[in-house]
C-alpha cells in the first residue's frame, strides 16, 4: 500500500463546485491522508515540523488545486517556500524526499484548445506547471502527469463533473493500493479521466 497525501488548496472552497465535490470523494476515501491547506492555515503561519513529518510519512505527495492566474493559489507557494528547506528536501544532505512521487490535480475554466501553442491562452497547460514539476526534480521526486478537468466552469452542467469525480476516486484508490501505473503516467503531459482506465490496474 502506497502511503498518499492530499493537500486541497483552494481559497474560496465555499464558491467552488468543482473541486468541493473532487475533495469530498477524496476525504470518503480510507487509508489515504486529505487535509485543507487553507483551513489549517487561513493565515499563511504553516507549521514548517508538521508538514515536514506529513512528507516523511508519505510516499505520494498530491496537491489539488483550481487553477488561479495561471498558477495553484497561493498558500500552495508559501507552503513550498517554507517546508521544502535547504538540508531537507534538497542541496547538501537534503535527501528526504529522494524517490517519492509528486503530482497535481487541477482545475481550468479555460478548454482544452485553449491551451496549446495556437489557443487563447497560448501555452499548453503543462507549460504554466513548470515551475511544480522542477521543484518535484530539484528534490529528487518523480512529477507525475497531472489530473486535470477542462472547461470546469461549464463540467457541472455538462455532465463532466461527476465523471472526473468518479475518475479521481479510481485513481485516489489505485495509488493507495499499488495499482496506478506511474511509469506509463509519468510519460504522459496530462492525465483526463477518460486515461484512467489505462493507467489503473485491476
Ligand atoms: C482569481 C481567479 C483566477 C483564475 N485564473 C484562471 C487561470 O489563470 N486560468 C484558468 O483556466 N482559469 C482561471 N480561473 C478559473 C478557475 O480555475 C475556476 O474557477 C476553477 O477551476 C473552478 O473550480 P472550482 O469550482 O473548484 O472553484 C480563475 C479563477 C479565479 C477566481
Amino acid at each position: 500500500m502506497a502511503k498518499l497525501v492530499l493537500y486541497y488548496v483552494h481559497p474560496g472552497n465555499k464558491y467552488s463546485h468543482a473541486n468541493k465535490l473532487m475533495f469530498a470523494a477524496a476525504r470518503g476515501i480510507d487509508g489515504i491522508t486529505t487535509l485543507d491547506l487553507y483551513a489549517e492555515y487561513p493565515r499563511f503561519d504553516i507549521d514548517i515540523d508538521r508538514e515536514q513529518q506529513r512528507l516523511l510519512d508519505h510516499d505520494v505527495v498530491l496537491f489539488q488545486f483550481p487553477m488561479f492566474w495561471y498558477s495553484p493559489p497561493s498558500l500552495l507557494k508559501e507552503w513550498q517556500d517554507l517546508v521544502l528547506e535547504h538540508g531537507f528536501a534538497y542541496g547538501a544532505g537534503g535527501t528526504e524526499l529522494d524517490g517519492k512521487h509528486m503530482m497535481l490535480a487541477l482545475t481550468a475554466a479555460g478548454n482544452d484548445e485553449a491551451y496549446a501553442v495556437d489557443g487563447y491562452q497560448h501555452y499548453p497547460i503543462r507549460t504554466f506547471l513548470t515551475p511544480l514539476e522542477r521543484t518535484a526534480g530539484l528534490c529528487h521526486m518523480q512529477f507525475a502527469a497531472p489530473y486535470v478537468l477542462y472547461g470546469a466552469l461549464r463540467a457541472p452542467d455538462d455532465g463532466r463533473l461527476n465523471t472526473h469525480v468518479t475518475g479521481y476516486r479510481q485513481l485516489l484508490e489505485a495509488i493507495r493500493d499499488d495499482r496506478y501505473d506511474f511509469a506509463t503516467a509519468i510519460e504522459r503531459d496530462i492525465v483526463e479521466v477518460a486515461d484512467i482506465p489505462t493507467l489503473v490496474r485491476t
